[in-house]
């Protein structure tokens, strides 16, 4: 068994986006392009010799031998060892499960979330810290800047392991245990939710759709609703995971996960529907005839957080990264506990949750999540509100219409257009960064804009900043435009465009969100030109 030294160069672009390193297999395929990323956060972490390291990836194409790579690095740069996931598996929430529970240095997570997968389409890394959540900014601009002076990277020439088989094995000196991807997962839920109450719930006359999209979720979701809650066999649908998650695009919205949405909209729909996205951090909840807005799941979780036995004597206090509607806020001033707003992406929320300033928090792409592990949790989102369900005997509708009642409705809506041109993206919100001054005052959709900003975010703990993360209008009366460019696509740009206001009148909650919405759109196009720029006229995604 040989340990190489190997000469490289470095390579430009591996800065990591919101969520870790993303591109193309393609691009992960070129000589030396994975190992110096790799190489370049193990230099970047601190001393890692003798510590353990956690391994595994939502399954996609090029995840198994990445995999082999990586352990073999590993084996090379002193780490004692490595917790793989079986056949090389980890959703996201169940890896920072696992590194928080065998208190391990840290883990290499191989995913690129809903992106699609195959041999064209993505691939992504990210490192999560000890805490099991995602390596804050410091962390990875050093890992960046690593990238671009890197000269060498470390790597051992040896056979591959296993990795269908659970057990313990050698590599070099290095110890690889291949262990069970959903074990320790499914134990941690079991802790945190009233599993009796669901089984219960499954006993009634209360039917459920599990949407797990060919994805990662597949297996968690039918050991944990299928075996140990006793959903019928067949609640979870798309439940075998495929390296190219089927040919679709694994990200539980609206518009990708259709094949559910026409479940819970046809005439015989069950009661509750959900999915999850390709790497199981993400959900989507819907009821019969019914979309629960990330936002607004959120909100309900907090109002109905001591029905679930984890969280029984209260939640500490809530964060929402800056898009997100400010249903939870409401929430949190009538709980008397404190509401953080931080920058888009999930690793803003670790060092409020380490802290113990915050329990739940969430994001209006489809994430929510608690301090039970470190990043967004797909399925426990599901748990959680099928625990609320058991337990209030309530639809999901109803459960909604009696929140809004209590707390005002905030409509809500994220346009995305896609695949833009770059430069027509910038300038979409260089137009309305241009009339932060003239704005002031105006009335827009008929509602005086109170400022417009550069959201800027001092982290409460560390004190670092965070500049530049979103372009926002304000409006007296709480509404609110928000331009973002996402930080997570491999091709072209990615605009978002956040509308959200805000109603107290009951009477007007039954409204559409787009309808409700109307004039903010147009508002939002006329300020930015984003019609006449981008040559689009409607978006590629509305959630
Ligand atoms: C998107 C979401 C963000 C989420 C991230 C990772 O990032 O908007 O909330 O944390 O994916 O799932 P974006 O593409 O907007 O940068
Ligand atoms: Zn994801």
């Amino acid at each position: 068994m040989l340990e190489h030294t190997v000469s490289t160069q470095p390579i430009e672009g591996q800065r990591p986006g919101t969520s870790g390193l993303r591109a193309k297999v393609k691009v992960f395929q070129q000589p030396h392009y994975l190992e110096n990323f790799v190489q370049a956060v193990f230099d970047s972490i601190g001393d890692i010799s003798g510590q353990t390291l956690v391994l595994g990836g939502d399954g996609r194409f090029y995840n198994r031998e990445v995999i082999q790579i990586i352990l073999k690095m590993a084996a090379a740069n002193g780490f004692a060892k490595v917790l793989v996931g079986q056949g090389g598996i980890l959703s996201t929430p169940a890896a920072s499960c696992v590194i928080r529970k065998y208190k391990a240095f840290g883990g290499l997570i191989l995913s690129a979330s809903h992106n699609p997968a195959g041999p064209d389409e993505d691939f992504g890394i990210k490192y999560n810290m000890g805490n099991g959540g995602p390596a804050p900014e410091q962390v990875t601009e050093a890992i960046y800047a690593r990238t671009l002076n890197i000269s060498e990277y470390k790597i051992l020439d040896c056979a591959d392991i296993n990795l269908d088989e659970k057990g313990e094995f050698s590599m070099g000196d290095m110890q690889v245990e291949v262990m069970d991807a959903v074990a320790d997962y499914a134990a941690l839920m079991q802790e945190l939710f009233d599993f009796d109450a669901i089984r219960g719930l499954f006993a009634q006359d209360f039917s459920f759709v599990f949407d797990a999209m060919h994805a990662v979720t597949g297996p968690y979701a039918k050991v944990i609703l299928e075996g140990m809650l006793g959903a019928p066999k067949g609640t979870v649908m798309n439940g075998e995971p495929k390296d190219d998650f089927g040919g679709g695009h694994p990200d539980p919205n609206l518009t990708y996960a259709h094949e559910l949405v026409d479940i819970l909209y046809a005439d015989d729909a069950p009661d509750f529907g959900a999915a999850s996205d390709g790497d199981g951090d993400r959900n989507m909840i819907l009821g019969n005839h019914f979309f629960v807005t990330p936002s607004d799941s959120l909100a309900v979780m907090a109002a109905n957080a001591t029905l679930v036995p984890a969280y029984s004597k209260g939640i500490a206090g809530v964060a929402r990264s800056m898009p997100t509607s400010g249903a939870v806020d409401r929430v949190a001033e009538a709980l008397g506990i404190d509401c953080f707003e931080t920058p888009t992406g999930w690793k803003f929320f670790g060092n409020l949750m380490d802290a113990g300033k915050v329990t739940l928090c969430g994001e209006e792409s489809f994430g929510t999540g608690s301090d039970h592990v470190r990043e967004k949790d797909g399925l426990w989102a599901v748990l959680f509100w099928l625990n609320i369900l058991a337990v209030r005997q309530e639809s999901v509708e109803g459960i909604l219409a009696d929140h809004w009642a209590t707390y005002g409705r905030n409509f809500y809506s994220r346009h995305d257009y896609e695949a833009v041109d770059s430069a027509a993206a910038t300038q979409v919100l260089q137009n309305v960064r241009d009339q932060f001054d003239s704005l002031k005052g105006q009335t827009l959709a008929g509602r005086v804009v109170q400022m417009c900003n550069d959201f800027a975010y001092t982290d409460p703990i560390d004190g670092s900043v965070s500049e530049n993360q979103g372009v926002r209008v304000l409006f007296e009366d709480g509404s609110r435009i928000i331009f973002r460019l996402s930080g997570t696509g491999t091709s072209g740009t990615t605009i978002r465009i956040y509308l959200e206001s805000y109603e107290a009148d009951t009477s007007k909650h039954g409204l559409d969100a787009q309808t409700a919405l109307k004039d903010m759109i147009d508002a939002a196009n006329s300020i930015s030109k984003l019609p006449e720029l981008t040559g689009r006229d409607k978006p590629t995604v509305i959630t």
